[in-house]
């Protein structure tokens, strides 16, 4: 197996991908890039905008090409929006030396974390954010399990899931492992 080059972070929202994404990189010496804000970057205006003002098969075009740069490159840490990885297919073709991990969380943990009133998640805005979430969790939760390693955030600080992670990697001889850190 060839070392790991490259984290992609998935799971719900609120799962705490660009927290733990951000200890990763640091602790790896690697850069760090959150998908949403690429996509904010390059479309020039927030997430609930691209979704009010183009529909969310805009925003999913615009995330599948930030993903594709990002995945190109060498030594990063990549926080997926939720939405990205849930996506058939996206799993099963990351390229070559990339490492999945799918951080776990309770739709009822990630509507307290994502708190769906401050308008930042707009699959989450409507009246029923719960109902919501637990209804799209499960629907994607068979595409976040074809991540080669997860790991449950419920009740861990985003030092513990870095960690954990991080002990992951290198205990896991049938993933990619040495991690390559030079
Ligand atoms: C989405 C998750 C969000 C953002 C957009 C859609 C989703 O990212 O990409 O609101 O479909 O789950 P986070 O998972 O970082 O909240």
């Amino acid at each position: 197996m060839p070392p790991s080059r490259r984290l992609v972070l998935v799971g719900f929202m609120g799962c705490g991908k660009s927290s733990v994404g951000r200890v990763l990189a640091r602790r790896l010496g690697w850069s760090f890039v959150d998908l949403d804000a690429q996509v904010v970057k390059a479309e020039g205006r927030p997430v609930p905008a691209i979704f009010a003002e183009s529909g969310e098969s805009h925003f999913r075009a615009a995330e599948a090409r930030e993903a594709e740069r990002a995945l190109a490159r060498d030594r990063v840490v990549l926080a997926a929006g939720g939405g990205w990885a849930a996506q058939p297919g996206r799993l099963a073709n990351l390229p070559e030396g990339t490492t999945s991990v799918w951080l776990r969380v309770s739709a009822e943990e990630a509507v307290r974390r994502a708190r769906p009133r401050s308008g930042k998640r707009p699959l989450l805005a409507g009246p029923d954010p719960l109902g919501t979430a637990r209804e799209l969790l499960s629907r994607r939760e068979p595409e976040y399990a074809r991540a080669h390693l997860e790991v449950d955030t419920e009740g861990r600080t985003v030092e513990d899931v870095a960690a954990r992670v991080l002990q992951l990697l290198e205990s896991e001889p049938g993933i990619h492992t040495p991690l390559e850190t030079r």
